[in-house]
């Protein structure tokens, strides 16, 4: 049975948009997949390793292929048990709003945590680099304040969408979907309609995913 791995990161509760539509995502998995299990990790209340100086220097001695050191082992260890729960879902679903055009910091944190070598990607002078993780779905569910499509004044500056799908792909998930919702700020008149027509399309997807 399917372990679908929910990373929420909204501060936000149910004035969330990303987490309302995730929630219609959800509510269609569960019903298509009966035995399925959704662990959930709440990037705001989990208590995430920090990755610090020593954190970045386990990093970079791997990288460069050095020993590791005692005190090496302990970070590892940390590290490893935020990668091992990744790895151990079939299936991926990232709820996010835009914050100042990126993804907020607790989703970065994640991420710099999770992508390490020899865990998540490899690297070979040969190759160049690769992912470690094995192709799985990924559906992300994004949600911005204003509008980033071609011809807008910011669009230049959307690094979410790309950023996720970057990062994720660089560590082997290419297999990326996206429900993006913008224009959240605009007021209800708004965003109302846009949050029911973005929460129907997340219910589609997740019967098939
Ligand atoms: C700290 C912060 C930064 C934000 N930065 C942006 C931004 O750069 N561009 C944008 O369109 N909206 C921005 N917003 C608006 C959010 O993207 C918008 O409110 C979105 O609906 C949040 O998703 P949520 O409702 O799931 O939390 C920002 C909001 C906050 C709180």
């Amino acid at each position: 049975m399917p372990t679908l791995l929910h990373i929420s990161a909204s501060p936000l509760h149910e004035g969330s948009f990303s987490s309302r539509i995730a929630d219609a995502f959800l509510a269609s998995w569960r019903e298509s997949n009966p035995g399925g299990t959704v662990d959930t990790i709440n990037l705001w209340t989990e208590q995430l390793p920090a990755f610090d100086a020593e954190g970045a220097t386990w990093k970079l001695k791997t990288m460069a292929g050095v020993a590791p050191s005692p005190e090496d082992a302990a970070v590892y260890a940390r590290i490893r048990g935020v990668a091992d729960r990744f790895l151990a879902a079939d299936k991926y679903l990232i709820s996010c709003p835009m914050w100042n055009f990126s993804v907020p910091y607790t989703l970065k944190h994640y991420i710099d945590v999770l992508v390490q070598p020899g865990l998540t990607y490899g690297f070979d002078p040969a190759k160049g680099f690769f992912g470690l993780v094995p192709d799985r779905p990924v559906q992300l569910v994004l949600t911005r304040g204003g509008s980033y499509a071609p011809g807008q004044q910011l669009a230049h500056l959307e690094f979410q969408r790309s950023y996720l799908e970057g990062v994720l792909g660089f560590i082997g998930l290419t297999d990326t979907r996206a429900i993006v919702m913008e224009c959240t700020g605009y007021g209800p008149a708004v965003s109302d309609p846009l949050l029911a027509q973005a929460s129907a399309e997340a219910a589609v997807a997740g019967q098939t995913f």
